[in-house]
């Protein structure tokens, strides 16, 4: 007779986010393959790989913008596979895009004031829309450019303006997609620090980056995609030394992949 393996006993809370299992299909693409993934709150975890590897997907599968084939989503410990993308939001699920969507049209201020204000509808609690779209400018380092037009702004403080009007939903867990283009050197640092004092607050942090320094230098855990697989996980150190990280990022040969692997 086999005896049934025991549950694995957990210390303390359910992590944040944990993925299990997920495979998207796009017709004859496989985007995804049996990802697994675990996101604690209060860290930043980075999602690496080469153009294509399904990052942004596995964003859409988790925010509830494409539905897997298979796979299973917890957030908190509760199964969220089955909510809509607005009901994910509501359950603390915010994201940017890697293709910047903010209104054009509005000032930075009003773009975090809108979040802020639908937020307080849906939670019917929390701090006045108005002081917090202040608070979350000051935060982002947007103060001095509230009311500036968004679409008169450079890529990089748009993106930051994309980032306040996540933050303004309340989230606890943050999904960013290439959040730094645009941003130059000193600004990519300065934005490292604010991802860094974001999970310092509790903040479950997700970043898909192509700037490696940036990842290795705020990510407590890398997570590395290729063909729509995880091909290692673990440490930025243990990372840096993986030989099949290296062989699959040097095979592609972009700028990212020798700076990972050393030889950049
Ligand atoms: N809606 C879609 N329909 C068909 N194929 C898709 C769709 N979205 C993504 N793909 C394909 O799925 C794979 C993964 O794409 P994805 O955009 O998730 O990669 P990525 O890792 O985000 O790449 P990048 O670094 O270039 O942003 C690619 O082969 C892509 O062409
Ligand atoms: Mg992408």
């Amino acid at each position: 007779m086999t005896v049934p393996s025991p549950e694995p006993v957990r210390s303390g809370p359910a992590p944040l986010l944990e993925v299990s299992g997920v495979d998207v299909r796009f017709g004859g693409v496989q985007a995804l393959q049996g990802v697994d993934m675990t996101v604690p709150a209060g860290t930043v975890t980075g999602l690496i790989g080469p153009n294509g590897a399904g990052k942004t997907t596995f964003f859409n599968v988790v925010c509830g913008l494409q539905e897997a084939q298979a796979g299973r989503i917890l957030l908190a410990g509760g199964d969220i596979s089955g909510r809509k993308a607005y009901q994910r939001a509501r359950l603390g699920i915010a994201r940017t895009f890697q293709r910047l969507e903010v209104f054009g049209s509005m000032t930075a201020r009003d773009n975090i004031l809108v979040a802020a204000e639908v937020h307080r509808r849906w939670a019917r609690t929390g701090p006045d829309p108005s002081a917090e779209a202040d608070r979350i400018l000051d935060l982002v380092g947007l103060k001095a450019r509230a009311e500036e037009q968004v679409d008169a702004m450079p890529t990089g403080l748009a993106r930051l303006v994309e980032l306040g009007r996540a933050l303004a939903t309340a989230p606890k867990l943050l999904l960013l997609d290439e959040p730094s283009s645009g941003l130059d050197e000193s600004e990519s640092e300065e934005f490292g620090r604010l991802l860094t004092r974001l999970a310092a607050d509790g903040l479950g942090v997700l970043l898909v980056e192509h700037d490696i320094e940036l990842v290795m230098s705020v990510c407590s855990r890398l997570y590395v995609l290729d063909f729509g697989r995880i091909l290692a996980a673990g440490t930025p150190a243990e990372i840096q030394r993986d030989p099949l990280v290296r062989a699959a990022y040097l095979g592609v040969g972009d700028q990212a992949a020798e700076e990972i692997a050393g030889v950049g």
